[in-house]
């Protein structure tokens, strides 16, 4: 309780609250883990992490799923270094594994709008998975714009923007052990 408050008494100064703490974030994960170890049984499974907002959830994950698992990453800006969606999906970093004929689960950060996803999946189908799923850390409710099947889902948040664990305003702020909410005034 005390260890708490101290570190609400050192929030850097543009993070308004901790959303979601280290054990909350470690609750859902091992949640989320135990679920895919459950539903990948048996099955060889590759983890197509979104950079770099989910690297952390990731390593975290991928610790908390049984069986074989490979791993891989592409990175994609929908963002620029803006707080809000502009729409547009580029491809910044592709794969260095072949998807064809696997089972296929991409890990996300954030889903906010769903467009970064809904064009990732699209992208990926192309390739001929055997199978596509979706695992994201934060689900901010009803912001979704487009109809994105989202098999795991860690946390639910609110409509604000949040940083820390892997996601970042500018850069900065991922190295925040907790989610915390950036003030308004800090996303210029
Ligand atoms: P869309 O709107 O396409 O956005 O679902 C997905 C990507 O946008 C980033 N994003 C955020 N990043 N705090 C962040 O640090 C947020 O509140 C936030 N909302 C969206 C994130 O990279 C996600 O993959
Ligand atoms: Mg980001």
């Amino acid at each position: 309780m005390q260890l708490e408050h101290m570190r609400h008494e050192s929030l850097p100064a543009d993070i308004t609250k901790v959303l979601f703490s280290e054990q909350q974030i470690k609750e859902a994960v091992q949640r989320i883990g135990s679920q895919i170890t459950r539903d990948y049984s048996g099955q060889k499974l590759l983890l197509i992490t979104v950079l770099k907002g989910a690297f952390i959830f990731m390593a975290d994950l991928v610790r908390a799923i049984e069986g074989h698992v490979e791993i891989d990453f592409m990175a994609v800006s929908s963002y620029g270094a803006e707080a809000k969606s502009s729409g547009i999906v580029r491809i910044i970093k592709d794969l260095n594994t072949s998807v064809e004929g696997r089972h296929v689960l991409i890990v996300e950060d954030i889903l906010d709008s769903g467009l970064t996803l809904k064009y990732l999946i699209k992208n990926l189908k192309s390739r001929g998975p055997l199978s596509i799923e979706v695992a994201t850390l934060l689900f901010k409710e009803g912001k979704q714009q487009t109809n994105v099947q989202c098999r795991y889902i860690g946390l639910t948040c609110p409509d604000e923007f949040v940083v820390g664990y892997g996601l970042d305003y500018a850069e900065a702020y991922r190295n925040l052990p907790y989610i915390g909410v950036l003030a308004p005034s800090a996303c210029v």
